[in-house]
């Protein structure tokens, strides 16, 4: 059995190569950017430790792990287009410095870089994989159009962002675990578990995100703090600021939304930090922590294999980059 450090080691030494043909270097040359600005590899990880909470790990999970890293980057890519973010990693985002065209293109050839490593898989698993996938790569889509819905409204109750997080970015954790858990051999009650186990770890992971992304340390989180502030996104932080605030700050803080970015960020700080935001962030990161800690006891292996697993959780929601 590995730790998050082992194995995200194991992983990088065989993913950090270039993905991408030496031709066409307008278009790969970015591809490749990205990739090498690194990233925790969360989603790897949890491929490699939902195998080996069952087996050894099997060499059709790298590929799956390669292929599941590659989908999130695109993602990525995307994301920062639509949220017109210009840092990521500490870096420029793609967009940013190769331009909007050239970042649509090289998230699209990522796409279909991430298929071919996962058609690299045996034929004993590839099928059920892919379907869980395909699922998982839609639902990201439909989280990302729901966040991009809820800037343009004034208020998104609490349910509905626990929603739209599912979908952007639990899911897909989820999903890398239980493909973890399909090559160790496993079978279906663990693996919804582990499914479930991930699902609620991504909404404190998600938790996680947004509260960093108003008060983390931009040298470590490497994205500008304030961007979800200034793109009006109904985080847990604006919903609960909005619900907890009295009538004269609820109207400061929708007033905010149509404020030049350069003034909002502050006020809207200050705010947050007036209606014990760090309080209500523990809360709600501890709520999802115990359901799957709850699921995690409930898989049917030995305590001793779980540690991992258990140690993944803690760094899910007190990680500060
Ligand atoms: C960023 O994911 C997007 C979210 C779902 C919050 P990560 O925080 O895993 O980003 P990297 O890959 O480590 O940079
Ligand atoms: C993005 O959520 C989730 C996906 C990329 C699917 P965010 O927009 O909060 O992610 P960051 O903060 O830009 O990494
Ligand atoms: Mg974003
Ligand atoms: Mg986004
Ligand atoms: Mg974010």
């Amino acid at each position: 059995m590995h730790s998050f450090i082992e194995l995200s080691k194991i992983f990088d030494e065989k993913f950090n190569t270039r993905h991408f043909p030496e031709h066409t270097p307008t278009l790969y040359d970015p591809a490749q950017y990205i990739l090498q600005l690194g990233g925790k590899r969360v989603r790897p990880v949890c491929v490699l430790m939902g195998n080996e909470l069952f087996d050894e790990i099997h060499e059709d999970a790298y590929f799956a792990a390669a292929g599941i890293e590659l989908f999130h980057n695109f993602s990525l890519i995307h994301d920062d287009i639509m949220d017109k973010a210009p840092v990521r990693r500490g870096m420029p985002t793609l967009h940013a410095k190769y331009g909007e065209s050239t970042a649509l293109l090289a998230g699209d050839v990522m796409f279909v870089r991430a298929y071919e490593y996962l058609n690299r898989m045996k034929a004993g698993h590839l099928q059920k994989v892919l379907h869980l996938f395909n699922n998982t790569a839609k639902a990201v889509c439909e989280g990302q159009q729901l966040d991009m819905d809820f800037e343009k409204r004034d208020t998104v109750s609490m349910d509905e962002y626990l929603h739209m997080i599912t979908l952007k970015t639990s899911v897909l954790l989820a999903a890398s675990l239980q493909i973890g858990a399909i090559l160790g051999g496993t079978g279906e009650r663990n693996q919804q578990h582990i499914y479930e186990f991930g699902k609620n770890l991504g909404i404190a992971f998600q938790v996680q995100d947004d509260y960093l992304d108003a008060f983390g340390d931009p040298a470590k989180f490497g994205k500008q703090i304030g961007g979800d502030i200034i793109a009006n996104k109904k985080t847990f932080l604006m919903i609960h600021a909005l619900e907890a605030a009295d009538e004269s700050t609820k109207l400061s803080l929708l007033q905010s939304m149509t404020d030049n970015p350069a003034d909002k960020v502050d006020k809207v700080l200050a705010i947050f930090k007036k209606c014990n935001i760090d309080g209500w962030a523990k809360e709600l990161k501890e709520k999802y922590l115990q359901t799957a800690l709850q699921h995690l006891q409930d898989i049917a292996v030995t305590e001793k294999r779980k540690a991992c697993l258990a140690e993944l959780a803690s760094f899910f929601i007190e990680r500060d980059s």
